[in-house]
C-alpha cells in the first residue's frame, strides 16, 4: 500500500527528532502501522537547514500554508508552537481535511475547544500525545488505558525546567536566581522562561489532562497558577527536615463541589516515589477508583522523547483514518456530546494542608497567640518546629504544618497572624499534599 503522506511544520528540535526516529525505525513502524509513514513535505523558515536535515528525501518550503493546502498530504504535524500562526495553520489543515498531530500544549489549552469542534465537523483526528509530558504516553493512558475508571485526581511534575531548578536548589543549597541561568542553558526552557517558572506551561498541560480525565472542556482561564520564583532555599531545607520535598505540582481533583485545577509549589512526603523525581524528568500520578494509584515517569521534553509521542500519534492515525469518525477514540476521551459543565473550584474553596513559616519575637505567649488564631478558624496543627535563635537573635523562625483546611480559612488566619505585633514580615505559605499511598 502507498505510504501515508505527512507534512511537517517546523523541523527544529522536535521536528528533527521526528524525522530521525521515523527514518531509523521505519521498518518496525510500518509493521505496526500496516503501511509506511512518510514525511513528504517540510515547511520551515530556515529552508537550507531543513534541506540539510532531510537530504533531498522531502520537498522543503518556507510557506507552511502550502503544506496545509497540499492535496497529497494526509496528516499535518504542527511543531511551530505558540497560539498565533499555529492556530491558523491547524484550523486551515482541518478545514482542508487533514488529520493533525501537535505538540502544542498552549494552543490546545487555550483553543482546544474550537479546534476539536472543527475537527469533529470535518471528521478528522487531532492527536496530541506530545503536548503533555513529552515522551510519557499519559494521554493514551488517561484516555484509553484507564477508561474503566472514575479518575479521582491527578498530580504531576509536568515542567522539567522548574523541577530541575528545585532539584538543584535542594542538592546544592543554591538560591533560585543562581540556578535559573543554568536551567535556561539546558535547552528545556520555553521560549519565554516565565512559562516554566511561573507555572504557565504546567497549567497548559494540566488543563489538557483535566479535560480528558473528567470529560470537561478545556478551561485554562480557570486554572490557578503559582510558580516557583518566590521559593527560598530555607523553605526547601525546612521542608526536608520535616520529611517533605517541594515540587511544582499540577493538581486536578474531582470533589463533590467541583473540579480543582491548580499549579503551585507543593510539599510532598519524601517517601512518595513522585517526591524523588529529580532534574528535568516528569512524573504523573493518577488515582483511579478501580486501579488505585498509577505512576507514569519519563522524559518530559527533548528531541527524541517528544518525537516518540509524535510518531505514536502518526501510527494511531494511520491505523484509524479509514475508520468511521464516530468509532474513533474521542479527542477528550468522552463523547463530544457528553462533556460535562462541572464547575472549576475557585482557589478559595480548595481544601488542602499547609506549611507556614513565620518570623516571631522569642517571647512567652507568642505561640499561644498564633495557635489561638488557628484554633478559632478550626485549623488543626499537624507538626511544629521552632528554630533555636542564633547568638544574640531576638527573633526565631516557627514552622507549622497544618491538617487539611479550606484555602480561605488559612488566608484569613495568615492575615491575622501577620497583624500581630510579635510577628515580623509576611508569613510564607506553601501547600502540602500527602498524595495517598503509592
Ligand atoms: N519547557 C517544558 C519543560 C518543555 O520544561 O518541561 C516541554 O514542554
Amino acid at each position: 500500500m502507498k505510504p501515508i503522506s505527512v507534512g511537517l511544520l517546523g523541523i527544529g528540535t522536535v521536528g528533527g527528532g521526528t524525522w530521525r526516529v521515523l527514518a531509523r525505525n521505519q521498518e518496525e513502524i510500518t509493521r505496526r502501522a500496516g503501511r509506511g509513514i512518510e514525511i513528504t513535505v517540510v515547511a520551515d523558515k530556515e529552508v537550507e537547514r531543513a534541506k540539510q536535515i532531510t537530504g533531498g528525501s522531502a520537498r522543503v518550503t518556507a510557506d507552511a500554508y502550502e503544506v496545509v493546502r497540499d492535496p497529497t498530504v494526509d496528516i499535518v504535524i504542527e511543531l511551530i508552537g505558540g497560539y498565533g500562526v499555529a492556530r491558523d495553520l491547524v484550523l486551515a489543515a482541518i478545514e482542508n481535511g487533514k488529520h493533525v498531530v501537535t505538540a502544542n500544549k498552549a494552543l490546545l489549552a487555550l483553543h482546544g475547544n474550537e479546534i476539536f469542534a472543527a475537527a469533529q465537523k470535518q471528521g478528522v483526528m487531532v492527536a496530541f500525545e506530545a503536548a503533555v509530558a513529552g515522551g510519557i504516553p499519559i494521554i493514551k493512558a488517561l484516555r484509553e488505558g484507564l477508561t474503566a475508571n472514575r479518575i479521582e485526581w491527578i498530580a504531576g511534575i509536568i515542567n522539567g525546567t522548574s523541577n530541575f531548578i528545585l532539584s538543584e536548589m535542594r542538592d546544592k543549597g543554591l538560591a533560585f536566581d543562581e540556578v535559573l541561568k543554568e536551567a535556561q542553558a539546558r535547552g528545556y526552557a520555553e521560549a519565554d522562561p516565565a512559562f516554566d517558572i511561573e507555572g504557565i506551561d504546567a497549567a497548559h498541560k494540566l488543563t489538557i489532562m483535566s479535560a480528558i480525565a473528567f470529560g470537561i472542556p478545556m478551561q485554562f482561564g480557570k486554572a490557578y497558577t503559582e510558580g516557583i520564583t518566590k521559593l527560598t532555599r530555607e523553605d526547601i531545607r525546612y521542608a526536608e527536615q520535616l520529611g517533605y520535598r517541594i515540587k511544582l505540582l499540577g493538581i486536578t481533583k474531582k470533589t463533590p463541589e467541583g473540579i480543582e485545577l491548580r499549579v503551585h509549589p507543593t510539599l510532598v512526603p519524601t517517601r512518595r516515589l513522585i517526591a524523588n523525581v529529580e532534574g528535568v524528568m516528569n512524573a504523573i500520578l493518577v488515582q483511579g477508583d478501580a486501579v488505585g494509584a498509577t505512576l507514569y515517569y519519563g522524559a518530559g521534553a527533548g528531541a527524541e522523547p517528544t518525537a516518540s509521542s509524535v510518531v505514536a500519534d502518526l501510527v494511531d492515525i494511520t491505523r484509524l483514518h479509514t475508520a468511521d469518525p464516530d468509532h474513533r477514540v474521542p479527542h477528550l476521551a468522552f463523547q463530544p456530546d457528553q462533556l460535562a459543565g462541572t464547575r472549576i473550584l475557585p482557589m478559595d474553596e480548595v481544601i488542602t494542608s499547609y506549611y507556614l513559616r513565620m518570623r516571631v519575637a522569642d517571647r512567652p505567649g507568642v505561640l499561644a497567640d498564633i495557635t489561638r488564631i488557628l484554633a478559632d478558624l478550626a485549623i488543626s496543627i499537624d507538626a511544629m518546629v521552632q528554630r533555636e535563635p542564633g547568638e544574640g537573635e531576638e527573633q526565631v523562625d516557627i514552622i507549622m504544618l497544618t491538617h487539611e483546611t479550606r484555602e480561605k480559612h488559612i488566608n484569613a488566619a495568615i492575615a491575622k497572624i501577620e497583624a500581630l505585633a510579635v510577628v515580623s514580615g509576611k508569613v510564607t505559605r506553601i501547600r502540602l499534599e500527602e498524595l495517598g499511598r503509592n
